[in-house]
Protein backbone atom coordinates (compact mmCIF):
# COMPACT_ATOMS: atom_id res chain seq x y z
CA UNK A 1 0.00 0.00 0.00
CA UNK A 2 1.44 3.21 -1.21
CA UNK A 3 1.45 6.01 1.19
CA UNK A 4 3.17 9.13 1.95
CA UNK A 5 7.11 9.07 3.59
CA UNK A 6 8.91 10.68 5.33
CA UNK A 7 13.19 12.70 4.84
CA UNK A 8 13.85 12.63 8.53
CA UNK A 9 11.03 14.74 9.84
CA UNK A 10 9.85 16.16 6.72
CA UNK A 11 6.70 14.33 5.30
CA UNK A 12 6.22 13.52 1.94
CA UNK A 13 3.06 13.87 0.71
CA UNK A 14 1.52 12.55 -1.62
CA UNK A 15 4.72 10.32 -2.22
CA UNK A 16 5.97 12.42 -5.94
CA UNK A 17 8.08 14.36 -6.60
CA UNK A 18 8.72 16.65 -9.77
CA UNK A 19 12.10 16.07 -10.76
CA UNK A 20 14.54 18.56 -11.36
CA UNK A 21 15.02 19.92 -14.94
CA UNK A 22 17.81 21.92 -15.55
CA UNK A 23 16.27 25.12 -17.85
CA UNK A 24 12.71 23.84 -17.10
CA UNK A 25 11.86 23.38 -13.64
CA UNK A 26 12.61 27.07 -12.54
CA UNK A 27 10.71 29.29 -10.09
CA UNK A 28 7.61 29.71 -12.37
CA UNK A 29 7.35 26.27 -13.88
CA UNK A 30 7.64 24.92 -10.02
CA UNK A 31 4.80 27.02 -8.86
CA UNK A 32 2.35 26.33 -12.19
CA UNK A 33 2.58 22.92 -11.59
CA UNK A 34 2.63 22.87 -7.93
CA UNK A 35 -0.54 24.97 -7.74
CA UNK A 36 -2.35 21.88 -10.05
CA UNK A 37 -1.67 19.47 -6.84
CA UNK A 38 -0.14 16.44 -6.18
CA UNK A 39 3.49 17.32 -5.50
CA UNK A 40 5.02 16.23 -2.15
CA UNK A 41 7.91 17.74 -2.56
CA UNK A 42 9.86 20.30 -4.99
CA UNK A 43 13.27 20.15 -6.26
CA UNK A 44 15.05 23.10 -7.80
CA UNK A 45 17.05 22.69 -10.92
CA UNK A 46 20.55 21.65 -10.58
CA UNK A 47 22.95 24.97 -9.37
CA UNK A 48 26.30 25.26 -9.88
CA UNK A 49 28.58 25.41 -6.78
CA UNK A 50 30.95 27.00 -8.54
CA UNK A 51 28.80 30.00 -9.01
CA UNK A 52 26.63 30.06 -6.28
CA UNK A 53 30.07 30.51 -4.10
CA UNK A 54 31.08 33.03 -6.22
CA UNK A 55 28.27 35.09 -5.96
CA UNK A 56 27.01 34.77 -9.77
CA UNK A 57 23.75 36.14 -9.82
CA UNK A 58 22.03 33.31 -12.00
CA UNK A 59 22.92 30.72 -9.68
CA UNK A 60 21.48 32.82 -6.51
CA UNK A 61 18.70 33.25 -9.16
CA UNK A 62 18.24 29.59 -9.49
CA UNK A 63 17.53 29.19 -5.63
CA UNK A 64 14.37 31.18 -4.99
CA UNK A 65 11.58 29.68 -4.05
CA UNK A 66 7.94 30.51 -3.10
CA UNK A 67 6.77 29.14 0.37
CA UNK A 68 3.79 27.29 -0.86
CA UNK A 69 6.31 24.91 -2.79
CA UNK A 70 7.65 23.88 0.71
CA UNK A 71 8.74 21.31 1.13
CA UNK A 72 11.37 22.76 -1.03
CA UNK A 73 14.85 20.63 -1.43
CA UNK A 74 17.62 22.59 -3.78
CA UNK A 75 20.04 20.16 -5.68
CA UNK A 76 23.65 21.72 -6.03
CA UNK A 77 26.46 20.20 -8.61
CA UNK A 78 29.89 20.34 -8.53
CA UNK A 79 33.21 17.96 -7.45
CA UNK A 80 35.19 19.90 -4.91
CA UNK A 81 34.10 19.09 -1.21
CA UNK A 82 34.73 22.14 0.21
CA UNK A 83 32.79 24.31 -2.39
CA UNK A 84 29.66 21.80 -2.17
CA UNK A 85 29.64 22.05 1.72
CA UNK A 86 29.95 26.09 1.37
CA UNK A 87 27.03 26.13 -1.77
CA UNK A 88 25.31 23.95 0.73
CA UNK A 89 24.94 26.16 3.63
CA UNK A 90 24.40 28.85 1.06
CA UNK A 91 21.08 26.83 0.22
CA UNK A 92 19.97 26.11 4.30
CA UNK A 93 20.63 29.62 5.01
CA UNK A 94 18.86 30.28 1.77
CA UNK A 95 15.32 28.58 3.86
CA UNK A 96 15.64 25.24 1.55
CA UNK A 97 14.45 22.43 3.36
CA UNK A 98 16.60 19.79 2.29
CA UNK A 99 20.29 20.00 0.18
CA UNK A 100 20.35 17.07 -2.93
CA UNK A 101 23.44 16.36 -4.50
CA UNK A 102 23.36 15.77 -7.80
CA UNK A 103 25.20 12.79 -8.98
CA UNK A 104 23.38 11.81 -12.37
CA UNK A 105 24.18 14.59 -14.72
CA UNK A 106 25.56 13.40 -17.85
CA UNK A 107 26.23 16.75 -19.75
CA UNK A 108 30.39 16.34 -20.94
CA UNK A 109 31.31 19.67 -19.62
CA UNK A 110 29.88 18.82 -15.79
CA UNK A 111 31.50 15.25 -15.53
CA UNK A 112 34.74 16.25 -17.47
CA UNK A 113 35.21 18.57 -14.31
CA UNK A 114 34.38 15.34 -11.49
CA UNK A 115 30.70 16.40 -11.29
CA UNK A 116 27.20 15.18 -11.68
CA UNK A 117 27.46 11.65 -13.32
CA UNK A 118 30.93 11.78 -13.00
CA UNK A 119 31.16 11.35 -8.99
CA UNK A 120 29.91 7.65 -9.61
CA UNK A 121 32.93 6.77 -11.09
CA UNK A 122 35.11 8.25 -8.15
CA UNK A 123 33.10 7.23 -4.85
CA UNK A 124 36.40 8.19 -3.01
CA UNK A 125 35.10 12.00 -3.82
CA UNK A 126 31.97 11.32 -3.51
CA UNK A 127 32.65 9.99 -0.08
CA UNK A 128 34.48 13.38 0.63
CA UNK A 129 31.77 15.52 -0.76
CA UNK A 130 29.29 13.69 1.56
CA UNK A 131 31.05 13.96 4.54
CA UNK A 132 31.81 17.14 4.34
CA UNK A 133 28.36 17.93 3.37
CA UNK A 134 26.97 16.58 6.10
CA UNK A 135 29.07 18.78 8.59
CA UNK A 136 28.35 21.93 6.74
CA UNK A 137 24.32 21.94 7.29
CA UNK A 138 21.76 20.80 10.01
CA UNK A 139 18.76 19.95 7.75
CA UNK A 140 18.23 16.68 5.27
CA UNK A 141 20.63 15.73 2.58
CA UNK A 142 20.12 13.48 0.03
CA UNK A 143 21.41 12.53 -3.68
CA UNK A 144 20.01 11.99 -7.20
CA UNK A 145 21.99 9.58 -8.87
CA UNK A 146 21.87 7.20 -12.10
CA UNK A 147 22.37 3.44 -12.66
CA UNK A 148 25.78 3.90 -12.69
CA UNK A 149 28.44 5.37 -15.30
CA UNK A 150 28.33 2.85 -18.31
CA UNK A 151 26.31 -1.03 -18.62
CA UNK A 152 29.86 -2.43 -17.28
CA UNK A 153 29.70 -0.14 -14.38
CA UNK A 154 26.32 -0.14 -12.93
CA UNK A 155 26.89 0.44 -9.05
CA UNK A 156 23.70 2.12 -7.56
CA UNK A 157 23.95 0.06 -4.58
CA UNK A 158 26.69 0.19 -3.58
CA UNK A 159 26.47 3.95 -3.94
CA UNK A 160 23.08 3.77 -2.16
CA UNK A 161 24.85 1.97 0.70
CA UNK A 162 27.98 4.76 0.83
CA UNK A 163 25.56 7.85 0.74
CA UNK A 164 23.29 5.89 3.79
CA UNK A 165 26.61 5.52 5.94
CA UNK A 166 27.57 9.44 5.13
CA UNK A 167 24.56 10.63 6.51
CA UNK A 168 22.41 10.81 3.47
CA UNK A 169 18.47 10.57 4.57
CA UNK A 170 16.87 9.87 0.68
CA UNK A 171 18.06 8.09 -2.47
CA UNK A 172 16.61 8.71 -5.91
CA UNK A 173 17.48 7.10 -8.79
CA UNK A 174 17.34 7.23 -12.50
CA UNK A 175 17.31 3.72 -13.92
CA UNK A 176 19.56 4.64 -16.95
CA UNK A 177 22.83 5.19 -16.95
CA UNK A 178 25.44 7.66 -18.17
CA UNK A 179 26.16 6.49 -21.10
CA UNK A 180 22.50 5.63 -22.10
CA UNK A 181 21.49 9.41 -21.39
CA UNK A 182 17.88 9.13 -22.00
CA UNK A 183 17.92 7.03 -24.45
CA UNK A 184 16.17 3.41 -24.00
CA UNK A 185 14.27 2.75 -21.03
CA UNK A 186 14.94 3.34 -17.24
CA UNK A 187 15.93 0.10 -15.21
CA UNK A 188 13.46 -0.50 -12.68
CA UNK A 189 14.92 -3.55 -10.77
CA UNK A 190 17.83 -1.27 -10.17
CA UNK A 191 15.37 0.98 -7.67
CA UNK A 192 13.82 -2.62 -6.12
CA UNK A 193 17.82 -3.41 -5.66
CA UNK A 194 18.91 -0.25 -3.87
CA UNK A 195 15.29 -0.23 -1.78
CA UNK A 196 15.86 -3.47 -0.21
CA UNK A 197 19.63 -2.56 0.36
CA UNK A 198 19.54 0.81 2.51
CA UNK A 199 17.17 1.59 5.36
CA UNK A 200 16.60 5.29 4.36
CA UNK A 201 13.62 5.85 1.71
CA UNK A 202 14.26 5.71 -1.96
CA UNK A 203 12.73 6.90 -4.71
CA UNK A 204 12.36 6.09 -8.55
CA UNK A 205 12.55 8.25 -11.74
CA UNK A 206 12.21 7.30 -15.31
CA UNK A 207 9.71 7.33 -18.08
CA UNK A 208 6.44 7.85 -15.28
CA UNK A 209 3.53 9.26 -17.35
CA UNK A 210 0.58 7.68 -16.51
CA UNK A 211 -1.20 6.75 -13.28
CA UNK A 212 -1.30 2.97 -14.28
CA UNK A 213 2.39 3.39 -14.87
CA UNK A 214 3.37 4.64 -11.37
CA UNK A 215 0.83 2.52 -9.64
CA UNK A 216 2.77 -0.08 -11.28
CA UNK A 217 6.08 1.04 -10.30
CA UNK A 218 6.00 1.05 -6.56
CA UNK A 219 3.92 -2.28 -6.83
CA UNK A 220 7.68 -3.70 -8.45
CA UNK A 221 9.52 -2.01 -6.18
CA UNK A 222 8.23 -1.10 -3.62
CA UNK A 223 9.75 1.82 -3.52
CA UNK A 224 8.94 5.11 -1.28
CA UNK A 225 8.48 7.74 -3.91
CA UNK A 226 8.04 8.30 -7.70
CA UNK A 227 9.76 11.22 -9.59
CA UNK A 228 7.82 13.05 -12.64
CA UNK A 229 10.07 15.01 -14.97
CA UNK A 230 9.17 14.96 -18.36
CA UNK A 231 5.74 13.65 -18.02
CA UNK A 232 4.92 16.46 -15.84
CA UNK A 233 5.95 19.03 -19.03
CA UNK A 234 3.01 17.10 -21.35
CA UNK A 235 0.47 17.05 -18.67
CA UNK A 236 0.78 19.04 -15.37
CA UNK A 237 -1.97 17.29 -13.82
CA UNK A 238 -0.06 14.26 -13.67
CA UNK A 239 0.75 14.73 -10.14
CA UNK A 240 -3.03 15.39 -8.88
CA UNK A 241 -3.97 12.21 -10.85
CA UNK A 242 -2.12 10.12 -9.42
CA UNK A 243 -2.86 11.65 -5.68
CA UNK A 244 -7.12 11.50 -6.94
CA UNK A 245 -5.88 7.32 -7.92
CA UNK A 246 -4.00 7.44 -4.72
CA UNK A 247 -7.21 8.28 -2.71
CA UNK A 248 -9.43 6.04 -4.69
CA UNK A 249 -10.90 8.88 -6.43
CA UNK A 250 -12.02 9.57 -9.94
CA UNK A 251 -8.58 11.48 -11.58
CA UNK A 252 -9.01 14.91 -12.41
CA UNK A 253 -10.06 15.46 -16.09
CA UNK A 254 -8.59 18.78 -17.53
CA UNK A 255 -11.08 20.63 -19.55
CA UNK A 256 -9.90 22.44 -22.56
CA UNK A 257 -10.39 25.61 -21.21
CA UNK A 258 -8.15 24.30 -17.80
CA UNK A 259 -5.49 23.66 -20.93
CA UNK A 260 -5.62 27.40 -22.08
CA UNK A 261 -5.81 28.74 -18.91
CA UNK A 262 -2.29 26.68 -18.07
CA UNK A 263 -0.97 28.14 -20.63
CA UNK A 264 -1.60 31.52 -20.25
CA UNK A 265 -0.79 31.38 -16.27
CA UNK A 266 2.45 29.73 -17.36
CA UNK A 267 3.21 32.95 -19.36
CA UNK A 268 1.70 35.25 -16.80
CA UNK A 269 4.03 33.49 -14.21
CA UNK A 270 7.37 33.87 -16.96
CA UNK A 271 6.46 37.89 -17.31
CA UNK A 272 6.72 38.53 -13.63
CA UNK A 273 9.67 36.25 -12.91
CA UNK A 274 12.24 37.09 -16.25
CA UNK A 275 12.68 40.25 -19.02
CA UNK A 276 9.93 39.72 -21.78
CA UNK A 277 12.30 38.78 -24.08
CA UNK A 278 13.23 35.83 -21.65
CA UNK A 279 9.75 34.61 -21.17
CA UNK A 280 8.31 34.89 -24.91
CA UNK A 281 11.62 32.63 -25.36
CA UNK A 282 10.89 30.23 -22.65
CA UNK A 283 7.21 29.74 -23.86
CA UNK A 284 8.28 28.92 -27.52
CA UNK A 285 10.73 26.30 -26.14
CA UNK A 286 8.18 24.56 -23.59
CA UNK A 287 4.64 25.94 -24.85
CA UNK A 288 4.58 23.32 -27.37
CA UNK A 289 5.07 20.39 -24.62
CA UNK A 290 1.87 21.51 -22.33
CA UNK A 291 -0.07 20.97 -26.39
CA UNK A 292 1.57 17.28 -27.05
CA UNK A 293 -1.94 15.56 -27.94
CA UNK A 294 -3.76 17.97 -28.62
CA UNK A 295 -5.27 18.19 -32.27
CA UNK A 296 -3.65 20.38 -34.42
CA UNK A 297 -0.49 21.00 -31.86
CA UNK A 298 2.04 20.61 -34.15
CA UNK A 299 0.85 24.04 -36.43
CA UNK A 300 0.31 25.46 -32.97
CA UNK A 301 4.07 25.14 -31.65
CA UNK A 302 5.24 26.47 -35.23
CA UNK A 303 3.02 29.50 -34.45
CA UNK A 304 4.15 29.99 -31.05
CA UNK A 305 7.73 29.34 -32.61
CA UNK A 306 7.49 32.48 -34.86
CA UNK A 307 6.15 34.64 -32.40
CA UNK A 308 7.89 37.67 -31.58
CA UNK A 309 5.82 39.72 -28.93
CA UNK A 310 3.83 39.29 -25.61
CA UNK A 311 0.37 39.96 -27.77
CA UNK A 312 1.21 37.61 -30.72
CA UNK A 313 1.83 35.03 -27.90
CA UNK A 314 -1.69 35.74 -26.49
CA UNK A 315 -3.52 36.52 -29.72
CA UNK A 316 -1.87 32.88 -30.94
CA UNK A 317 -3.56 30.80 -27.98
CA UNK A 318 -6.62 32.29 -28.05
CA UNK A 319 -7.21 31.77 -31.87
CA UNK A 320 -6.18 28.13 -31.64
CA UNK A 321 -8.10 27.17 -28.52
CA UNK A 322 -11.01 28.65 -29.87
CA UNK A 323 -10.52 26.65 -33.61
CA UNK A 324 -10.43 23.47 -30.87
CA UNK A 325 -13.62 24.06 -29.39
CA UNK A 326 -14.80 24.79 -32.51
CA UNK A 327 -13.88 21.89 -34.01
CA UNK A 328 -12.43 23.54 -36.43
CA UNK A 329 -9.05 23.35 -38.04
CA UNK A 330 -6.14 25.57 -36.82
CA UNK A 331 -3.89 27.10 -39.78
CA UNK A 332 -5.23 23.92 -42.03
CA UNK A 333 -4.55 21.46 -39.32
CA UNK A 334 -7.51 19.27 -38.66
CA UNK A 335 -8.17 19.81 -35.07
CA UNK A 336 -11.10 16.97 -35.07
CA UNK A 337 -9.30 13.98 -34.32
CA UNK A 338 -7.23 13.32 -30.68
CA UNK A 339 -3.99 11.60 -30.47
CA UNK A 340 -2.81 9.54 -27.92
CA UNK A 341 -0.40 11.07 -25.54
CA UNK A 342 2.87 11.09 -27.03
CA UNK A 343 6.05 9.30 -26.60
CA UNK A 344 9.21 11.25 -23.59
CA UNK A 345 11.32 11.23 -26.85
CA UNK A 346 9.62 14.26 -28.20
CA UNK A 347 11.23 15.39 -25.31
CA UNK A 348 14.76 14.95 -26.80
CA UNK A 349 15.55 18.77 -28.00
CA UNK A 350 15.29 19.39 -24.06
CA UNK A 351 17.67 16.22 -22.70
CA UNK A 352 20.24 17.00 -25.20
CA UNK A 353 20.81 19.92 -23.39
CA UNK A 354 21.61 18.55 -20.55
C1 LIG B 1 15.54 18.80 -19.75
C2 LIG B 1 15.99 17.96 -18.60
C3 LIG B 1 16.77 18.51 -17.60
C4 LIG B 1 17.17 17.73 -16.49
N1 LIG B 1 17.88 18.33 -15.50
C5 LIG B 1 18.16 17.63 -14.36
C6 LIG B 1 18.76 18.27 -13.24
O1 LIG B 1 19.05 19.47 -13.25
N2 LIG B 1 19.04 17.51 -12.15
C7 LIG B 1 18.72 16.16 -12.08
O2 LIG B 1 18.97 15.51 -11.07
N3 LIG B 1 18.13 15.55 -13.13
C8 LIG B 1 17.83 16.25 -14.24
N4 LIG B 1 17.17 15.64 -15.28
C9 LIG B 1 16.75 14.24 -15.13
C10 LIG B 1 15.31 14.16 -14.61
O3 LIG B 1 15.20 14.69 -13.30
C11 LIG B 1 14.78 12.71 -14.60
O4 LIG B 1 15.54 11.94 -13.70
C12 LIG B 1 14.84 12.06 -15.98
O5 LIG B 1 14.36 12.95 -16.97
C13 LIG B 1 13.99 10.78 -16.03
O6 LIG B 1 12.69 11.03 -15.56
P1 LIG B 1 11.43 11.36 -16.53
O7 LIG B 1 11.33 10.25 -17.53
O8 LIG B 1 10.27 11.43 -15.58
O9 LIG B 1 11.72 12.67 -17.20
C14 LIG B 1 16.79 16.38 -16.40
C15 LIG B 1 16.02 15.82 -17.43
C16 LIG B 1 15.60 16.59 -18.49
C17 LIG B 1 14.74 15.97 -19.56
Amino acid sequence: MTKPFKIRDIEINPPLILSPMAGVTDVAFRCLLKRRGGIGLTVSEFISVEGLTRNNPKSWRQMRFHEYERPFAVQIFGAQPERMRMAAEMAQEAGADIVDINCGCPAPKVVKHGGGSGLLRDLPRLEAILREVRKGITIPLTIKIRAGYSDREINCVEVARLAEDCGVEHVALHGRTREQGYRGFANWDLVRQVKEAVKIPVSGSGDVTTIEGAFQRWRETGCDGILIGRGAMMNPWIFRQIEDALHGREPFQPTLEDKRAVLLEYFELLRDDMPEIAAINRMKQLAGHFTKGLPGGARFRTAIYHSHSVQEILDRIEEYFTAIAQGRPYMGEETTDTSDVPALTSCDALCEAV
